[in-house]
């Protein structure tokens, strides 16, 4: 191959093979032109002296200090949005987004607007894109400069108290004294009623800022994310020769702003958040945006407890045999940790419910991309070992519950309004893929509240390795195309109760169409 690649090419290629072949073929043209910008330089070369192990290299690799002037009082932070440390009740990360270099970037915190606490110094994570490397997504040409610059600056807080609200401001040197940029509040110690929401396929469009909205209307503790988030990656195949335009994430952290700037927005990686350019693994740009328990280095996968309920997200990039370019990467690891994190919660007394999400559907009828077979070979098993109760995910742009269900099989029928007993009756799944990228459809009439109409049985298909498996479908309860979320509302009870988890679909008008009890005896 020579320096640059077709699509074709490209798929024959894994995730970390494309991204070697980009950083050789990049520091060739790079000396043929004489040098580029001094960000795409100190980038790249940080980048050829990183290890081609994909789960071990890190995006720090991609970090350099700021080297421009001082942006002042011209660059206003942006985008800010928080994400949980790997303890809720006492840590925060909090990130922002400048569009210059800037000098000094800080975040002060307090307890109150009144009075601000010392400034914190932010750790500044720059992503250098070339413009000549990427295919711009829509037809507006690429113009000067030649490398995109993007500038995300970082800052954890620690030794926070539980069950209180923070406020935070940000600045650098030249802007200084500007009001609140976000407020949250910790997870309480104990076991306290609390809600939270959850959605996947996002995107830039006046339906996302709908969606966004609404979660924040809906006040939630924190909110899920399914993956797909911005669609930069616009594409979706995790191929080099995929169309890509880093500038879109700063539109979407504009939009998503007014949420995710006081509402935890913990993200699970879709397809379109594997990109070739920056690591290995394809994760360079996610882990120099977003904050995840355990640092740039840590895996895209992860746990977190709040109240009685265990969170896990996972990457299903890892299981995908529909869009295998990251595809075993883990080398079993995910699994692995998977099955370690679920036993240790279904142990834990103070847990009563676990919830997974991730992007790819382990059991959907969408005709997009209906069922992804890695995700039932290699997470619904362990779902059904540790009774895992609900299960989110994205991929499909559409809204979809299915019946509880044990080894892949229904247990009983869940209409609308059902209560559903997770510890004999299965793990109930859900699509929640419209939060605002277009629409897909299914084959068979929508049924939701106020609209039923229940089929016998939908002809659908699994992905499997390198075919699709035709299936007929008998598990799908409630289906609604159109936007909209998940909304969850946790009521623990007491040693000998019964704790529920209200589980109920909006559409993007936060109309009902779909609710759900699950209900757990307390351990
Ligand atoms: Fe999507
Ligand atoms: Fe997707």
């Amino acid at each position: 191959m020579g320096s640059y690649m077709t699509p074709e090419q490209a798929k024959k290629l894994s995730l970390a093979e494309q991204n070697e072949w980009f950083r050789r073929a990049t520091s060739r043209r790079n000396l043929l032109r004489g040098g580029i910008a001094v960000g795409a330089v100190a980038a790249g070369s940080a980048l050829l002296g990183g290890t081609a192990d994909a789960a071990t290299t890190s995006a720090s690799t991609l970090l350099h200090a700021p080297t421009g002037p001082s942006g002042g009082s011209t660059v206003v932070p942006f985008g800010q949005h928080i994400a949980y440390g790997a303890d809720p009740t006492s840590q925060m990360a909090i990130a922002w987004q400048v569009r210059n270099p800037v000098s000094q970037p800080y975040l002060r915190i307090s307890d109150s607007p009144a009075g601000w606490g010392e400034k914190i110094q932010a750790e500044v994570r720059t992503l250098a894109t070339p413009k000549g490397d990427i295919s711009p997504i829509d037809s507006v040409p690429l113009v000067s400069p030649a490398t995109i610059e993007q500038y995300y600056l970082h800052v954890t807080v620690d030794h926070l108290r539980p069950g209180q609200t923070y406020y935070y401001t940000v600045g650098h040197d030249g802007y200084e004294g500007h009001p609140v940029a976000g407020s949250f509040t910790t997870a309480p110690s104990g076991r306290q009623p609390f809600r939270f929401t959850a959605f996947g396929d996002e995107g830039v469009s006046y339906d996302a800022v709908a969606t966004s909205n609404l979660v924040k209307g809906l006040n939630p503790a924190f909110h899920l994310h399914a993956g797909d988030i911005s669609y930069a990656e616009d594409t979706g195949h995790g191929l080099i020769t995929d169309g890509f335009d880093p500038r879109v994430w700063d539109g979407w952290f504009t939009e998503a702003a007014n949420a995710a700037g006081s509402i935890p927005w913990q993200v699970a990686t879709g397809n379109h958040e594997m990109e070739a350019w920056y690591t290995p693994d394809g994760y360079g740009g996610h882990h120099a945006r977003w904050d995840i328990p355990g640092g740039t280095s840590a895996p895209v996968y992860y746990s977190f407890t709040y109240g009685n309920v265990g969170v896990v997200s996972l990457d299903a990039n890892d299981v995908s045999y529909e869009i295998p370019a990251n595809l075993g990467y883990s080398g079993g690891k995910q699994a692995a940790w998977l099955n370690t994190t679920l036993a240790a919660l279904r142990a834990d007394k103070d847990i009563d419910f676990i919830v997974a999400y991730f992007h790819h559907c382990a059991y959907s009828t969408c005709t997009s991309h209906a069922s992804e077979g890695g995700a039932r070979q290699y997470f619904a098993p362990l779902f059904d070992k540790y009774g895992v109760d609900l299960v989110i995910n994205g991929h499909n742009h559409i809204y979809e519950r299915n019946n509880p269900l044990i080894g892949g099989k229904q247990t009983v029928a869940a209409p609308s309004g059902s209560t559903v007993t997770p510890a004999t009756q299965g793990t109930t799944y859900i699509v929640a893929g419209g939060a605002g990228d277009s629409l897909y459809s299914f084959n068979v009439a929508d049924s939701y509240e106020g609209n039923v109409d229940n089929v016998a049985s939908i002809s659908s298909y699994v992905n499997v390795s390198g075919a699709q498996q035709a299936e007929s479908v008998s598990y799908s309860q409630v289906r609604y195309t159109g936007y909209g979320l998940v909304v969850v509302d946790s009521a623990p009870a007491g040693h000998g109760g019964t704790s529920t988890l209200l589980v109920r679909g909006l559409n993007e008008d936060g109309v009902e169409i779909d609710r759900v009890t699950l209900a757990r005896k307390v351990k």
